[in-house]
């Protein structure tokens, strides 16, 4: 009997069979796995941008089995901007070496980035993350033709969500990524409206919004997926 044959005996013995059954049997192998990375840019964690992402990653999930995800709030993180060099850093390690690595992923196929408003423009955590993303670029664009898609939530209606969104797909040009709007109504990418004291699950359609920015980077990295085989 094999090691895993073995194994699946004893799960089962312990009555943990039915656990160990259909997910992991569905599951794609690890070479096959898309993943599709959403950075939420604000230094509140947790919060609207955060929110608004996290639903943008669950909509990702329902285009393709294949599909994983994984959230990374920037809340709470200290990223410093570039020293100027090409190279990863800041002049000391910070938080930004710990999500490298991710970055990193053989299996990277989308990335969506977030951020607030921040007077018309786009966080200074959200900007530090994008200059960091240098370390990418060189020797090699690891970046080149991943598809990337960006949402801003802002506390006006119109308090410069689509200028942010610009702003973020703008530095993106400079990986040779693959910039993937929105849908009808949010074609820039997802914009939201945070009116009621944080709870953006209220603004239907801009969560409608995040949700269609996940679903469009997620088939856009399906298709990728598939030109590459
Ligand atoms: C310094 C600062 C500047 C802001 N400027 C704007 C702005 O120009 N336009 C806007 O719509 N909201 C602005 N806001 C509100 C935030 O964008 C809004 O509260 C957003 O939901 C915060 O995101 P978070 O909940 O993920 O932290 C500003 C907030 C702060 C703290």
């Amino acid at each position: 009997m094999s090691k895993e044959m073995t194994r699946r005996a004893m799960l089962a013995a312990a009555g943990a069979g039915a656990a160990l059954g259909a997910a992991a049997q569905d599951a794609p192998p690890a070479e096959e796995k898309i993943l599709i990375i959403g950075v939420s840019g604000s230094p509140r964690k947790g919060k609207t941008t955060a929110t608004a992402m996290a639903a943008a990653l669950e909509a990702a999930k329902g285009v393709d089995p294949r599909i994983t995800t994984e959230l990374v709030d920037l809340g709470g993180m200290k990223i410093a901007g570039s020293d100027g060099t090409s190279s990863s850093a800041g002049s000391a390690p910070d938080d930004f070496d710990a999500i490298l690595p991710l970055l990193k992923s053989p299996n990277l196929g989308g990335l969506l980035i977030g951020s607030p408003c921040y007077f018309r423009s786009l966080s200074s955590l959200c900007k530090a993350f994008l200059e960091r993303l240098a370390v990418l670029r060189e020797p090699e664009l690891l970046l080149a033709d991943v598809p990337v898609g960006a949402l801003a939530v802002g506390s006006y209606r119109n308090g410069g969500q689509e200028l942010v969104i610009e702003q973020i797909l703008t530095a993106m040009l400079c990986h040779e990524a693959m910039l993937v709007g929105g849908k009808p109504r949010a074609h820039q990418g997802a914009t939201l409206w945070n009116a009621h004291k944080d709870d953006i699950a209220q603004d239907e359609l801009g969560m409608e919004s995040a949700r269609l920015l996940g679903v469009r980077v997620a088939g856009a990295a399906v298709k990728l997926a598939a030109s590459k085989k």
